[in-house]
């Protein structure tokens, strides 16, 4: 994907073990399609080399507020004005418990710094990835400081936490490339659902017939981890009930891992009261066995198969939408169907069966497991199709068509 085409990205970098790790960000952000000027401070180049991030970016590397070559064709020996004004945002990774207190202050005595002061604050977003010492990061003065910066208008990521350049454990690592990445495509991201609790369920369920064996399906959750992240991004506060999946949890998504359809249900219902928006993406089991064995059903040598017996599970959806807060729409409900044939009226007839107000479609055995996918959305005026795309993208598109409905009563 071609998450940041059309971006361009200061990379600033200050002075921390960490810039091993901007080297990997920098070729990040540029494969995702962003433009990437670096500036360094001095204290990074005790760490990596200036021909190391000119190399990456294809670009000279300033570190110097008298650098008199011209940026972006301007030769006024202004580096700390034109280097900001053509940014669509400015990313400080790693940022050091010394430059946010520098920032915090005001203060602009090396050119990283003076760009940030010299930005345009309306129109260039402040991201701060901060990389340190767990003492460092635990200390109240820098604690004060991440406060401030937030309430100044920056936007402070968090830390990771492990092992530690000195030796030490704790919190202060700065995220990983990757970690950074998703970070940064998230915040351009319209932040339309925030204030929102979004309720996700994903993948398959897994019904036991005895404790070595079970029923399950070829979901592979992607549909509904991508839902998950887009959610987040867009500024919901996220929780996903997730059935047998290896896939990682989007970060900032709380996480809750369930087995059976009953199981699913039980989590469900336990976390919608705090929901707004419920989104059902789980390919839900809609038989179980009767029973489960306690031990393992012997082959025995007889030539007889074991006669199973099913009964229903419960329909988590239908049973969220018909529910006072599902009925009124405290609780937005959206429903997906995976079917074989005939889309638009399958679809419909099961958005009025199970009385949801908005209802997903997709050609299911096509898209099981894959990292793309086509939509149709049917909901009580019309229906709109979301040409293929990658999962994450439609997810993103979702997002946006979901809260365009949130807040306007009508029939289901
Ligand atoms: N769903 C659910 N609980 C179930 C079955 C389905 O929450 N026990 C949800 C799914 O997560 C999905 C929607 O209902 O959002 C439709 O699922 P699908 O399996 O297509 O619906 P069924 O009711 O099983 O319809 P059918 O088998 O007749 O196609």
């Amino acid at each position: 994907m071609n998450e940041l085409a059309g971006k361009h990205i200061v990379l600033g970098l200050t002075g921390g073990i960490a810039c091993y790790k901007a080297a990997e960000l920098c070729r990040a952000l540029i494969k995702e399609g962003a433009t990437v000027q670096v500036v360094m401070s001095q204290a990074a180049q005790q760490f990596i080399t200036p021909v190391t991030m000119q190399a990456l970016s294809g670009r000279p590397v300033y570190d110097s507020q008298w650098d008199a070559r011209p940026v972006n064709g301007t030769a006024n020996n202004m580096p700390h004005i034109n280097l900001s004004r053509e940014a669509d945002a400015i990313l400080i990774a790693p940022c050091s418990a010394d430059f946010m207190a520098k920032l915090l202050h005001g203060r602009a005595d090396d050119l990283l710094s003076l760009l940030c002061l010299a930005r345009p604050i309306d129109k260039v977003p402040l991201l701060i990835a901060p990389a340190m010492n767990r003492e460092m990061w635990a200390h109240p003065a820098t604690q004060r400081n991440v406060a401030q910066l937030g309430a100044d208008g920056a936007t402070v990521f968090d830390v990771g936490s492990g092992d530690q350049a000195c030796g030490e454990t704790g919190d202060g690592r700065m995220l990983e490339p990757q970690e950074l990445l998703d970070e940064v495509s998230a915040f351009f991201q319209p932040k339309v659902l925030v204030g929102q609790h979004v309720l996700v369920t994903a993948g398959p369920t897994y019904e036991a017939i005895d404790p070595v064996r079970g029923i399950t399906n070829q979901s592979s959750g992607k549909m509904g981890f991508a839902i998950a992240q887009a959610a987040r991004e867009a500024g919901a506060e996220v929780t996903l009930v997730a059935g047998p999946v290896s896939l990682a949890t989007p970060r900032g998504v709380s996480r809750c891992d369930v087995k059976s359809a009953v199981e699913m249900f039980r989590v469900v219902q336990e976390r919608a009261s705090a929901a707004t928006v419920f989104i059902a993406t789980a390919a839900v089991a809609d038989w179980r066995p009767a029973k489960a064995a306690d031990q393992k059903i012997k082959k025995g040598g007889t030539g007889k198969a074991p006669e199973l017996t099913f009964v229903e599970n419960p329909d988590i959806l239908a049973a969220l939408a018909q529910s006072p807060r599902g009925l009124s729409r405290a609780l937005y409900c959206v429903g997906f169907a995976a079917e074989s044939h005939d889309l638009l009226a399958n679809a419909q007839a099961k958005r009025l069966r199970k009385q949801v107000p908005l209802l997903v479609g997709n050609i299911g055995p096509a898209t099981f497991g894959q990292d793309d996918n086509a939509l149709l959305l049917v909901d009580e005026l019309n229906a709109v199709e979301m040409a293929r795309d990658s999962k994450l993208s439609l997810a993103r598109k979702l997002m946006i068509e979901i809260a365009a409905r949130l807040g306007v009563k009508g029939q289901p």
